[in-house]
């Protein structure tokens, strides 16, 4: 995934473009470049590596003198992250200059077509190819050849362009990849992501897939595919700047992990109205409730963990079968899939190529779509029949943890609210289990409470370790998974996540000396058995972490070390067992020096398949 941003106003562009960049930074951080319209010409400088080399490159802000111009920060897909494929991108001529997000699938025929035109190429890249087809095409009308240019393109794209001889104008396209359109007063913009505009601007335009965005500085039109002027709603961003800085944490990732008790609140609270859930727009009515013969959760990553923990949930106060699949894989295994089945999509970022992809093959197979999102007007969020959105606020850091526990407790709403339809139980019990899930904020910052001190210390005994196991069962297993993703994308300790009844099936040989096994004994109706689990990997020589609540007696006198979490329903535990996970793998991190909260080789959001 890639950043791109343009500004047109009365401010000397570069600042902006180099402060928004800097916002959008997570989005990918290979390396950055900026175009700006100077007396009827196009400046461009670009940096390999990250957006400061860039910033220090234009005399902090300072070189590049013009008030229109686009930027780009890269997560590199098509060729190496250097100098010369970093964006933008400019045409043979000179005349544009281009910065893209996505791929374009058929760039390589349109290159053979462009070279035997006589056009030659500087990089490796599939935008290059773009400039250099709005080019062939220009005949002095700069939308009429950026839509016939967009019109060859196959794949997905957001794409800002600037043109030498409309120095006023910069061009926003979008298709399959977000760009959001930002309103000023003598100024207007263009960015992937709302947080690079919200500094400046609350007021938004979403660009659907195939709209373009003329935008000057006192004006903006929205084309569709077809050149005709679209009317479309402005929308008010909800939060403030502030909400996307570091507010004096080390790191985005530490602040985010503390903000989770209020952005579960608040993904709790607007859904709780006289004792009712009542689920947005979402309404579905018993006899709907009772067509669906499956659900079928689809994600990827941290929320296909999600989707691994609320399972258990829904199965169990549902009885509806729930099947929780890797999106990636999904589409490849001809599902099974009917108008009976409910889709629900799991996306922090709404943008996930792969999760997308499975949204749609559920669709063309007659599913329904529920998708919880958390970035407002994603592509996700726009394809599905329903939305519920996490409320989590801007999540900057890439390894995710607010979007992840406000993905579980909406998977619980979701769950209590259709048992409750389909009369699975009566009401002291559906009363009873909402007051659980309204008690999450509060037992979610006694997790973080009780262990905000220990586990920096603990993390000293386990930053230098080759490997580290995470065994659980049932929702400890879900919770595992999570566990150990966080451990290995923002430390790079390998760890593997295991069903502790199955170890000894195989895996417990690699099981020796000191090797640490991080053992999560949240579900009570499970201890006896994690207890013994406990016991096979101590009787090879392993060192146990513990993860339980203090009441279980046995599992404390078992480990080597314990993390203590308030008891909690067993089917909505693991929105609070995460939370010691997630400071353990960010603490582990940090003794070990790592860039927490832009790991190497990773991107916020993965908008290629
Ligand atoms: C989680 O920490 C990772 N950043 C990654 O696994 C992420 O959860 C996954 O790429 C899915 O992203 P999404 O929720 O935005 O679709």
């Amino acid at each position: 995934m890639c950043g791109i941003i343009g500004y047109t106003g009365s401010q000397s562009a570069l600042p902006i473009l180099l402060d928004g960049l800097s916002r959008m930074e997570y989005r990918g951080y290979d390396s950055a470049g900026v175009a700006v319209l100077c007396d009827g010409k196009i400046e461009v400088e670009k940096a390999h590596g990250r957006l400061q080399n860039l910033i220090e490159k234009t005399g902090d802000g300072h070189a590049l003198p013009g008030f229109a111009g686009i930027g780009h920060t890269r997560w590199a897909t098509h060729g190496a992250p250097n100098d010369i494929n970093s964006h933008p991108h400019v045409s043979g001529d000179g005349r544009f200059a281009i910065v893209h997000n996505g791929i374009i699938e058929n760039f390589a025929e349109l290159k053979a077509e462009l070279e035997a035109r006589g056009h030659t190429f500087v990089s490796e890249t599939d935008t290059e190819v773009v400039a250099h087809l709005i080019e062939s095409y220009y005949k002095g009308d700069f939308k009429a050849a950026v839509m016939k240019a967009v019109s060859r393109l196959e794949g997905a794209y957001a794409l800002g362009i600037v043109c030498a001889d409309h120095p006023g104008t910069v061009f926003g396209v979008s298709k399959a990849a977000p760009l959001i359109v930002g309103l000023g007063i003598g100024e207007n913009f263009f960015a992937s992501d709302v947080t690079a505009l919200v500094s400046y601007t609350k007021n938004v335009i979403y660009l659907n897939d195939g709209e373009f965005a003329e935008v000057r500085s006192d004006d903006v039109v929205v084309y569709n595919e077809i050149g005709r002027p679209v009317e479309k709603t402005v929308s008010r961003v909800a939060w403030s700047i502030e909400a996307a800085e570091k507010g004096g944490y080390e790191h985005f990732m530490l602040k985010e992990i503390m903000e989770q008790p209020a952005a579960v609140k608040e993904a709790i609270a607007p859904r709780i109205k006289g004792g009712e859930i009542v689920l947005d727009d979402f309404e579905l009515s018993a006899e709907e409730l009772k067509k669906i013969r499956k659900i079928v959760i689809t994600a990827c990553g941290s929320a296909y963990h999600a989707g691994c923990c609320g399972r258990y949930a829904i199965e169990s106060l549902t009885r509806i079968p729930v099947e929780v699949k890797l999106a990636s894989e999904f589409r490849y295994e001809d599902p099974i899939i009917d108008e009976h089945t409910l889709m629900i999509i799991v996306s922090q970022s709404g943008e996930t190529a792969d999760t997308k992809a499975a949204l749609e093959e559920g669709r063309r197979r007659g599913a329904s779509v529920l998708a919880i999102v958390n970035v407002v007007g994603s592509t996700i969020a726009r394809l599905a029949d329903h939305v519920l959105y996490e409320w989590a606020g801007p999540e900057i850091a890439v390894a995710t943890t607010k979007g992840f526990t406000t993905q579980l407790v909406l998977l619980y709403l979701f769950a209590l609210y259709a048992a409750k339809k389909l009369k699975k139980l009566d009401d002291f019990e559906y009363a009873r289990l909402l007051g659980e899930i309204c008690s999450l904020p509060k037992r979610i910052q006694n997790a973080i409470d009780l262990n905000g001190q220990v586990i920096p210390r603990l993390a000293e005994k386990y930053h230098n370790k080759g490997s580290i196991f995470f065994i659980g069962r049932n929702t400890d297993y879900a919770v595992a998974l999570e566990g150990a993703l966080k451990m290995k994308e923002i430390s790079y300790i390998h760890a593997e996540s295991y069903a502790a009844g199955e170890l000894k099936h195989g895996t417990i040989a690699l099981i020796d000396d000191g090797t640490p096994v991080v053992a999560v004994c949240c579900n009570e109706s499970l201890l006896e058995k994690t207890a013994n689990n406990i016991l096979e990997v101590k009787a090879r020589g392993a060192e146990v972490l513990a993860l339980s609540f203090r009441e279980n007696r046995e599992i404390i006198a078992q480990a080597d070390d314990v993390l203590f979490v308030p008891k909690t329903e067993t089917v909505f535990s693991p929105a609070v067992a995460v939370i010691p996970l997630q400071l353990l793998a960010y603490y582990v991190a940090r003794a070990n020096g790592c860039d927490i909260d832009k790991p190497k080789n990773l991107a916020k959001s993965v908008t290629v398949e």
